[in-house]
């Protein structure tokens, strides 16, 4: 047992957050994090507020564990955030300035709310807005990356501003990794691209291989799959950026969304998923430097068990 502030707040087990993660964070895999004691996220984008429902109470038959939405906000949906609020513990937000009424819309459902930031001062912001928990993503975060400073510092610059419980984000993979952060001040760890790499992950097996093969030097911070989300860099493999710019075709391929196969443009911010198809080593084939220790393909609780006791990476 790891206990921080962040257990404490959540009454969870251990000090283990899942990222939110569209197209990989099944239910399954929300429910094997909280489950195993870590905080499940389930990812909000993409969802109408009916089907988010019906994944929350899919979740909640699953576990009685922890597990909480994220919501991007360039793609927000307010109902859909009530819906959050009523059904998990926790109600997170990425990628604009922290939003005072959003938490307060939050909090009058009881719920908690959290806010990643990539700076201090949007760390100082999300604290003054009333979030409860702030999560420090240093651009070593595999996915859309907030800031410019990596996670040590920024970790330490933020720690100092603020009072509420912060968990580390970006490149976190081992238990190592972990024991690292908590003993910089941390209260937990936000685990992303070694969770793409679980049993129950919805990933592509074709992404999924290609990032255990990976090292941290195949990942790069760019911004070639911006189409629907200009202007927000993201950490992908680099291999998928080749080979986007070297396809000719403007549409790579074909995704599920609500029963219907919709086209994957080329540079399309869309991750594929199992039942993704067409040209998937071209399409955003998001990774962190965590990479370089994702080596295997684990369950969930494995992974969770593993970050916890410190006993996997001597
Ligand atoms: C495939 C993938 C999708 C992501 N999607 C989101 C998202 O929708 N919302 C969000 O807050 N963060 C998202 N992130 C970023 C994570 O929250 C987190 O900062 C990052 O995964 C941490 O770095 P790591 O991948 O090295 O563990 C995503 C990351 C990955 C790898």
């Amino acid at each position: 047992m790891i206990e921080t502030k962040l257990t404490a707040l959540l009454g969870v087990g251990g000090p283990i957050q899942l990222a939110g993660m569209p197209g990989v964070g099944t239910p399954a895999l929300v429910a094997a994090v909280a489950a195993a004691g870590g905080i499940g996220m389930i990812p909000a984008p993409m969802l109408p507020a009916d089907a988010l429902a019906g994944v929350l109470d899919d979740v909640a038959t699953r576990t009685t564990g922890v597990f909480g939405v994220n919501f991007l906000m360039p793609f927000l949906d307010r109902t859909c955030v009530e819906v959050a609020a009523r059904k998990a513990r926790l109600v997170e937000f990425f990628y604009d300035d922290p939003d005072p009424e959003l938490v307060r819309l939050v909090h009058s459902h009881d719920a908690l709310v959290s806010w990643q930031v990539g700076s201090r001062g949007e760390a100082i912001a999300a604290e003054r807005a009333g979030c409860d928990v702030i999560v420090a993503q240093g651009t070593e975060a595999g996915g859309h990356v907030r800031g410019q400073t990596g996670l040590a510092p920024l970790l330490a610059e933020v720690r100092g501003a603020v009072g509420v419980p912060v968990i580390a984000a970006g490149g976190i993979a081992t238990a190592r990794d972990v024991a690292a952060v908590l003993t910089n001040g941390a209260a937990g760890a936000r685990i992303g691209t070694r969770f793409v790499a679980s049993a129950e992950s919805g990933a592509h097996p074709a992404w999924v291989q290609a990032l255990l093969a990976a090292s941290a030097a195949d990942t790069c911070l760019t911004e070639t799959f911006s189409s629907m989300w200009p202007n927000a860099p993201h950490r992908v493999l680099r291999s998928a950026v080749t080979a986007a710019n070297a396809a000719s075709e403007n549409v790579v391929g074909e995704m599920q969304l609500g029963g219907q196969a919709v086209p994957v443009e080329r540079f399309s911010a869309i991750c594929p998923s199992g039942s993704t198809t067409g040209r998937i080593e071209a399409m955003a084939l998001y990774a962190g430097t965590s990479v370089a220790n994702v080596d295997r393909v684990q369950p969930a609780a494995e992974i969770v068990a593993e970050l916890v006791s410190g006993t996997a990476y001597p």
